[in-house]
């Protein structure tokens, strides 16, 4: 993988690039939770980003995606949003610019390999590689928490998309084998090891992702901030959901609308959720993990209403088929469904899910058995 990046890298600029890789990532459990300060267990994957670049003596980025053979330039001091990936690293630059910082130009070549739209979280793993890499060939001396936030900035203000935090987080924090217990509020995490026995984590790819997805994340914000606002007015400390547990919040049931309630209805319990996922993993109890998870793609579909035919087939066809847990991961309305997988019945299931999503969709699924890699970082041993 390495090499046609490099090689494409020299070929065009004619000296050696800097290599860094940035991973995508999973989420074991703690959906939509993030941007209510609550808690989510990501992890990164072994599914990357890889980034060739030198900074350069004028103010022009010039940067070329390999696997689009495509090319973008602009001015480091004229960002602006715009409709191709380049937005991402527009905005990254701009998140440096914002906090007084002040990047010259640079030349750049990328290549990946996390599916775009599947909820592994691509677009957290491109700027999370350039945001490594300017503070590296600047020179800033930034943190891994600040450059995820720099990654976030360039999501909410060039992408249009509210993210929470847990994308850019796992991208940077990542650690081989294990997965990150992360307390959105604190902005601090534990790591678990993953020891996964006798299991597989294994990826189905929907192969759809609904147009939907980006206003309705958006709104799905707006409900859970509506319900907080409510509540907040008799209870001031009160400041987010994770604030609120079930009893307030049914006392203010008919206190605010429907949706605002249903949405918040799922994520108070989440956050509860993740937090008996976190001490399940402990001591290795991975049938009432699963079990989890299966309630937490239950609440997905029914309350917080961000899956679709195609992930609730796919959750479907694991239940009945006695695999240990299943749930759609990300932001939803396609994607990926997670599942924690006995090895045993693993070849079995993937010839069923194949058979029985391709009946229903005419849509051919794609598998990942993906394994938890450390996060971003530079690759010097070529
Ligand atoms: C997307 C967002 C994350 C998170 C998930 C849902 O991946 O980027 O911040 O909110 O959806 O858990």
């Amino acid at each position: 993988m390495i090499d046609p990046l490099v090689n494409t890298f020299e070929k065009k600029f004619l000296h050696k690039p800097r290599i860094f890789r940035a991973p995508g990532r999973i989420n074991l459990i703690g959906e939509h939770t993030d941007y209510n300060d609550g808690f989510v267990m990501p992890a990164a994957i072994d599914k990357s980003v890889k980034l060739a670049i030198t900074k350069r003596p004028d103010n022009q980025a010039i940067i070329y995606a390999l696997d689009l053979n495509e090319e973008k330039s602009f001015s480091i001091n004229n960002t602006t949003p715009t409709k191709d990936w380049s937005t991402y690293i527009q905005g990254v630059v701009h998140g440096f610019q914002q906090r007084g910082l002040k990047p010259q130009g640079f030349e750049a070549v990328f290549t990946s390999d996390i599916p775009v739209g599947a909820g592994l979280s691509s677009s957290a793993a491109l700027c999370s590689a350039f945001a490594f890499a300017l503070n590296e060939i600047f020179q800033f001396g930034l943190d891994r928490l600040s450059l995820a936030k720099i990654a976030q900035y360039a999501e909410h203000h060039f992408a249009g998309v509210k993210c929470g935090l847990m994308d850019q987080y796992a991208s940077l924090f990542g650690k081989e084998n294990s997965v990150i217990l992360l307390d959105c509020r604190q902005e601090q995490h534990e790591y678990f090891p993953l020891q996964l026995v006798s299991h597989s984590l294994l990826l189905i790819d929907s192969k759809v992702k609904h147009s939907l997805a980006l206003s309705a994340y958006n709104k799905r914000r707006e409900a859970c901030e509506l319900a907080v606002s409510i509540i907040k007015k008799d209870n001031s400390t009160v400041n987010s959901l994770r604030d609120i547990p079930l009893n307030l919040l049914e006392r203010y049931k008919d206190k605010m609308p429907a949706e605002a309630y249903k949405r918040s209805h799922f994520i108070v319990q989440e956050i509860s959720r993740t937090q008996a996922a976190a001490d399940l993993l402990k001591t290795n109890a991975l049938t009432a993990f699963g079990k989890l998870m299966y309630e937490t793609h239950e609440g997905l579909s029914k309350e917080y209403e961000v899956s679709c035919a195609e992930s609730d087939l796919l959750v479907q066809i694991a239940r009945q088929h006695a695999i240990t847990g299943a749930r759609m991961m990300g932001g939803g309305f396609g994607g990926c469904t997670i599942n924690l997988v006995q090895n045993e019945y693993l070849e079995k299931f993937k010839d069923e899910v194949l058979r029985l999503y391709k009946d229903a969709f005419v849509i051919e699924p794609a598998f990942y058995e993906v394994s938890i890699k450390n996060g971003v970082h530079e690759i010097t041993n070529l």
